[in-house]
């Protein structure tokens, strides 16, 4: 809490509120006592200036670019990290030794495998089921086989389910792309890298030996360690939210998987794909930059512009190293990597996207190096599921071990009728 204060006048009465700072990034009004000093509510749909918690995971200055998790910047952590290094970060405000990384990772590693029976909850969806559909269904089942991990008061459960969650979703995310395309189940391996194993259960068969390409397996760690964590995005607040009431973990993170599934959240580097598909060569990007920019067309740039970064996404940055690197690796040699860099030229040579702030967002290259890699589009959403669990898991420890932790309960502006008497149904 800083020595600053906060006057605000309503009428003709004045009211005076503490403002609190963090390590850093712009100070905060607490106006818990606004509500019982003033009688009135704040109105802020959609929490564009509104901090819901306190947090020391992550830190995101967006008109500067910057994403620190735990004070490391996010470029730092994909250059010279793992995904299980960024993972016990996150979970532990540390980076771990050498030691403690081996004993997390043979943990995360042990926790692999699925309940034999949840393979006959996956025969209960259709075969075109999408991933998401079965993800939320799944991951919420996991309630009601992992009993013992679900007492949220007691550290050590919580410690378990988290290990759990993240050890289990790629075994559960292989699995459902395994049942959309017919082929069996492959088990985990634990002789492989987190990354790795989940490269083999998603595209190895039981007919063939299998070998996973070091630059494929670096890339996706990569990927996973871009969406590891993104502080109080929406599908974060809403597992944040979910548990705020107590809910166990497997139902938290089923809440925050289906707010990922919209298309304003984790959907968009399927759009951003399938743009750049439909713009095929660089002749036709003009075009699309005149229709991005158009008021009276609904079409928008996708992969461009971020509600929170007005200068560029510093994943971005790494996925486009990352993107040319895989299509070295796999000798892909498709026209959209050429759309995407010179449409990201193009665009930012372009006054319209100087002056509203619109660079390029993760999702512009990600989605060319996932469909490289060979997933389908509809596994995209799935994949970035996989890699935030971390980020989700992190965000509920913290505030479950948050002594001063309420439940979630936002107020409204109502704008219905006031009381009146009910009308018998003859007399309407
Ligand atoms: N193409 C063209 N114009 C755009 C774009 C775009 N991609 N994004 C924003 N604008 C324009 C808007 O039309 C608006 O113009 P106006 O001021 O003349 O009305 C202005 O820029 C501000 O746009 P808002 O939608 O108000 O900005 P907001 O911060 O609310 O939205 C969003 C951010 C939703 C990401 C938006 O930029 C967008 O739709 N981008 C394309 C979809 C996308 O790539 N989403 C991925 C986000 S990253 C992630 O979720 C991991």
């Amino acid at each position: 809490m800083s020595d600053k204060k906060a006057q605000l006048t309503i009428g003709s009465d004045s009211y005076e509120f503490p403002v609190m700072q963090g390590s850093t990034g712009p100070d905060v009004i607490d106006i818990r006592k606004l509500y019982g000093q003033t009688g009135a509510f704040t109105f802020d749909p959609g929490y564009k200036s509104t901090a819901s918690c306190e947090s020391s995971l992550t830190y995101i200055d967006g008109d500067e670019g910057v994403l620190l998790h735990r004070g490391y910047p996010i470029g730092q952590l994909a250059e010279h990290s793992s995904f299980m290094e960024v993972s016990y970060l996150l979970l532990n405000g540390e980076l771990p030794s050498k030691d403690e990384l081996d004993t997390f990772e043979d943990t995360i590693t042990r926790h692999t495998m699925l309940h034999e029976q949840l393979s006959q909850f996956y025969r209960g969806f259709r075969r075109d089921a999408h991933p998401m559909a079965v993800m939320c269904g799944v991951v919420g089942a996991l309630s009601a086989f992992y009993h013992d991990s679900t007492d949220i008061s007691d550290p050590m459960q919580r410690r378990i389910a988290s290990h759990r969650l993240i050890a289990k979703m790629p075994t559960i995310a292989a699995m459902a792309y395994k049942y959309s395309i017919g082929q069996p189940f492959v088990y985990p391996d634990n002789s492989l890298s987190y990354t790795g194993n989940f490269l083999k259960m998603t595209f190895s068969v039981p007919a063939e030996p299998y070998e996973v390409l070091p630059a494929v397996e670096k890339a996706m760690d990569r990927i996973f360690i871009l969406h590891a964590d993104h502080e109080q995005n929406a599908s974060t607040s809403t597992v944040r939210l979910a548990g705020s009431s107590g809910a166990n973990p497997f139902a938290c993170i089923a809440a925050g998987i289906a707010c990922l599934w919209g298309p304003a959240h984790g959907g968009a580097n399927e759009a951003c794909l399938n743009m750049l598909r439909e713009i095929g060569t660089p002749e036709r990007i003009p075009h699309y930059i005149e229709r991005a920019k158009d008021k009276n067309d609904p079409f928008r740039l996708m992969g461009f512009g971020h509600r929170v970064y007005k200068n560029y996404d510093p994943r971005a940055t790494v996925m486009q190293k990352t993107v040319r690197e895989v299509f070295e690796a796999l000798n892909v040699n498709d026209p959209i990597f050429e759309v995407a860099l010179r449409l990201e030229e193009l665009a930012l040579e372009d006054d319209y996207f100087k002056e509203k702030k619109l660079f390029p967002n993760v999702d512009f290259y990600s989605g060319a190096i996932l469909s490289a890699i060979g997933f389908p589009t509809t596994m995209f959403t799935a994949l970035f599921a996989l890699a935030r669990t971390v980020g989700w898991v992190a965000q509920w420890n913290e505030m479950i071990s948050d002594p001063g932790q309420v439940i979630g309960r936002p107020r409204q502006l109502y704008t219905g009728p006031t009381q009146r008497d009910y009308v018998p149904i003859d007399q309407r």
